[in-house]
């Protein structure tokens, strides 16, 4: 599995059945870092992701089942990107967790930090620097407890799409950027706040995901043309929790 210099320990896979297994095993995840978190430093830092495979996973840990095993009001939940709509927009990440997740659990209002899709999307990628400067106080990237990723069949993840400045970017915690003409400007984190993360979880579910994961972690290292790539956190965990369909290709080249 490529990966850059990191010291953290070595990536890891974990291929389960499907993508019902994928949103227990990531509520797992997600509870015992939420613990973890909460048990060592009284709050737990979440980035959450977009795109519609963490919805099974939002809707379990909003389930009777689930949701009383979180201190939601130690929560504080971030995006690691956003599509630049309105926040009622059916594109909306923010939207998307909301209706999934976070109008259904006690996490207080003031500890669900969104970007601002609304705003003009340069000033709202700074806008969201400044708050992540807050978090430390200094010009360190916040160390998040855990990120949550996907990765696009492109090998793209957050909004790190192939041949975008954003995977290179050494100074921003976020910036914003239009991926083609006729799609809407996103506001993504940058690999700088990644991979200083304590722990990130890359959920891939499907078939359509099978090549795209079999080069990125089997094939040479090229972030440019494989964004998923350049997430290496320095002194992180990082697992890669796919399903079955998704892992078709993996460990299939010799
Ligand atoms: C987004 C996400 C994006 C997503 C992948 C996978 O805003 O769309 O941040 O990176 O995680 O595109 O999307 P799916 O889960 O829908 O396959």
């Amino acid at each position: 599995m490529a990966s850059a210099d990191v010291t953290g320990p070595r990536p890891t896979l974990r291929v389960v059945a499907d993508k019902h297994a994928l949103a227990r095993a990531a509520a797992e995840a997600v509870v015992q870092h939420a613990r973890d978190a909460i048990a060592r430093r009284g709050r737990f830092l979440w980035v959450l992701s977009g795109g519609s495979t963490p919805a099974a996973l939002y809707a379990l840990l909003a389930s009777e089942a689930w949701a009383g095993q979180v201190d939601w009001l130690k929560v504080h939940v971030f995006w690691g990107d956003e599509r630049c709509v309105p926040p009622d927009d059916a594109a909306s990440n923010c939207r998307m967790a909301r209706s999934a997740l976070l109008d259904h659990v006690p996490i207080p209002a003031s500890q669900i930090h969104r970007m601002r899709g609304e705003d003009d999307p340069t000033h709202a990628a700074a806008a969201y620097e400044t708050l992540l400067r807050s978090l430390t106080g200094s010009t360190l990237p916040p160390r998040f407890d855990l990120v949550l990723l996907g990765m696009g069949a492109d090998g793209h993840t957050a909004s790190l799409f192939p041949n975008t400045a954003a995977i290179r970017e050494r100074q921003r915690f976020a910036v914003a950027h239009q991926i083609a003409a006729d799609s809407p400007w996103r506001i993504t984190l940058t690999p700088l706040v990644f991979n200083a993360a304590a722990a990130i979880l890359l959920l891939v579910s499907g078939a359509d995901k099978a090549a795209a994961l079999q080069r990125v972690l089997e094939g040479p290292l090229q972030p440019d043309v494989l964004p998923a790539q350049v997430i290496a956190p320095r002194a992180g965990s990082l697992q890669w929790l796919v399903d079955r369909a998704a892992a078709g290709a993996v460990g299939s080249r010799q």
